[in-house]
């Protein structure tokens, strides 16, 4: 299957589609987690994206689609993938349908998982990742067994430099501006699935189950 999930910071992309990568056997391809990388790698990339990312401001569209770019041709995109954060302006989405079209693929859906803002800063300041497998965990909601340790690997845990109040304050009215345009987008496309993404981790991945015609409960 070839999906995307959208939402706003701190809706739980990233959370569910760890889960649903491992259940479908498919790539997640989450344009965050790219320039991360890059930024602890110290690439050229890296250095582009970072000024963007500690000010909560998109990274330019140029250098994000030419990444997704490379990312899709390769072949273990071929049996499927979950797009994470690709697309965020409608430009993007545009250079996706001609990206999928050239290699001859398209999106089967997009799933938009909707959480109401006031919820959203208290998700993002909680947060914590492994620095080793980039799972992530919440100090309230989802809180690891040890706290600082990751369950899955024993990693350390680390809070990400954007999820300070001021910058995820940022990037949620950066998403209402140019991201939230997309859900529109999506639904004159026919692929829009709306997914309540405001209760349990457990039930919303149950929903996007029944979304996708699949019975995980
Ligand atoms: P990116 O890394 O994509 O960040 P984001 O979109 O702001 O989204 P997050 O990763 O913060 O949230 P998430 O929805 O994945 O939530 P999570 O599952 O972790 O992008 C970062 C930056 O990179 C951007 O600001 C930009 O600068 C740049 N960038 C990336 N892509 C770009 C692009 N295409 N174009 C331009 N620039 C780009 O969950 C959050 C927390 O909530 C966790 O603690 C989790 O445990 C908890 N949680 C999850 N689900 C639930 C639930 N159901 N109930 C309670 N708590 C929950
Ligand atoms: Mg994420
Ligand atoms: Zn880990």
């Amino acid at each position: 299957m070839n999906l995307l999930i959208m939402g706003p910071p701190g809706a739980g992309k990233g959370t569910q589609a760890e889960t649903l990568t491992a259940k479908l056997d498919i790539p997640h391809i989450s344009t965050g987690d790219m320039f991360r990388k890059a930024i602890s790698e110290g690439t050229e990339l890296g250095k582009k994206a970072k000024e963007y990312m500690d000010a909560g401001q998109l990274v330019p569209d140029e250098v994000t689609i030419g990444i997704v770019k490379e990312r899709l041709s390769e072949e273990d995109c071929r049996k499927g993938f979950l797009l994470d954060g690709f697309p965020r302006t409608v430009p993007q989405a545009e250079a996706l349908e001609g990206i999928l079209r050239e290699l001859g693929m398209e999106l089967d859906a997009v799933l938009n998982v909707a959480v109401p803002d006031e919820k959203l800063v208290a998700r993002l300041t909680g947060r914590r990742i492994c620095r080793q497998c980039g799972a992530s965990y919440h100090v309230l909601y989802n809180a690891p067994k040890q706290e600082g340790i990751c369950d899955a690997c024993q990693g350390e845990l680390y809070q990400r430099s954007d999820d300070s109040e001021e910058t995820a304050t940022n990037r949620l009215s950066v998403y209402h501006q140019n991201t939230a345009p997309l859900i529109d987008f999506y639904a004159k496309r026919g692929l829009l699935k709306e997914i309540d993404g405001d209760r349990p981790i457990p039930e919303v991945l149950v929903a996007i189950g029944q979304a996708l015609g699949r019975d995980w409960a």
